[in-house]
């Protein structure tokens, strides 16, 4: 599908990527964000774009936010902690938000819709996972909401001939980014420049990616895969280490702290000590991920210590 001139909702708009989205795509279409600002910001919301202050968990908001002349629904609103403390309360929202606004595209007639599920799906798979790596065994209940989201999407994929693009994210970074790695240690090292706690044995290697390589690669599927299910994994090639992390953000903040760790292999419950995606599915697509993840690392970094 082209991204221009059309007639776009944004789920989750107000929220880290969704805002950068959002702004990305007002250059050439009309958007709508839809967002209860639960975890995002007003003022992240560009002033070009309609706003839609609703809970999508209701079907009633999704009624306000999603019309008939709406050409495509991109789908990021979720609770995304990882290690929540209402478990429940995050699939049943996850779940609720993506049934509800599948079936209200189908009742209106919008037959395009693209959604952001994530690594989590894939549980503690061996690296570099591809998209077809099975068994899906997530770890934690926001991997289960996502999995069970991608298993809705197949349903209006194949039975109510829907385009469907499904984004499977490593770990997104970049300005905005709140409750996350980068953005904890700068605000730790804020309180205390002496010492700085991390969470586990600092070795956990992920993959990080720059949010603007991220929508870049979202654009390039949305543009060029036309199954009626399309999942991707988007991430970098490489990893990066929790205590390297630590080194970045130090280093950009002028500090030398002492590092404590907490201890274990996991950060915390439902963590995944190790991952990095498969992107050769997106390669062969046309879309390669020029930076690697220290470089994401670094750039969000620059950004986030401006910001917060
Ligand atoms: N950031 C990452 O590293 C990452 C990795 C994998 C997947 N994802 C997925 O990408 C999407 C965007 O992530 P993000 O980092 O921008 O998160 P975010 O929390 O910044 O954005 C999500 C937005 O959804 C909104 N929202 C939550 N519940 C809602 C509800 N009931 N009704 C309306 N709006 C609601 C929040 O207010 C927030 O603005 C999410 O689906 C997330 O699961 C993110």
């Amino acid at each position: 599908m082209e991204l221009a001139g059309k007639r776009l909702l944004v789920t989750g708009g107000a929220g880290t990527i969704g805002s950068h989205l959002a702004e990305r795509l007002l250059d050439a279409n009309d958007v709508i964000v839809a967002d209860d600002l639960s975890n995002g910001r007003r003022e992240w919301v560009p002033d070009s774009a309609e706003f839609v202050e609703r809970d999508l968990t209701d079907p009633e908001g999704v009624e306000a936010a999603l019309t008939g002349d709406v050409d495509a629904v991109i789908h990021l609103a979720a609770a995304k902690l990882v290690d929540t403390d209402s478990p429940r309360k995050q699939f049943e929202d996850n779940t609720a938000m993506t049934y509800n606004l599948l079936e209200r595209a189908r009742e209106v007639g919008v037959d395009r819709f693209a959604f952001t599920s994530s690594s989590t799906v894939y549980g503690e798979a061996p690296s570099p996972t591809p998209e077809d790596y099975a068994p899906l065994e997530p770890i934690s209940v926001y991997g289960a909401s996502k999995l069970a989201d991608e298993h809705l999407l197949s349903v209006y994929a194949h039975t109510h001939g829907m385009r469907v693009w499904n984004f499977r994210f490593a770990n997104i970074v970049g300005s905005r980014l709140r409750g996350a790695v980068v953005p904890d240690f700068i605000e730790k090292l804020r309180e205390d420049p002496d010492t700085l706690t991390i969470l586990g044995d600092g070795r956990q290697e992920k993959s990080y990616m720059h949010v603007e390589d991220c929508l870049d690669a979202m654009e390039h599927v949305i543009r060029n895969a036309d199954a009626p299910l399309n999942t991707y994994n988007v991430g970098t090639r490489t990893t990066t280490s929790v205590t390297r992390i630590a080194d970045v953000v130090s280093e950009e903040m002028g500090l030398d702290p002492d590092y404590e760790y907490t201890g274990g292999e996991r950060g915390w419950t439902g963590d995944i000590p190790r991952m990095r995606l498969s992107v050769e599915k997106l390669a062969a697509l046309g879309w390669t991920p020029e930076n690697s993840s220290d470089d994401a690392v670094r750039r969000a970094t620059r950004e986030l210590v401006e910001e917060i």
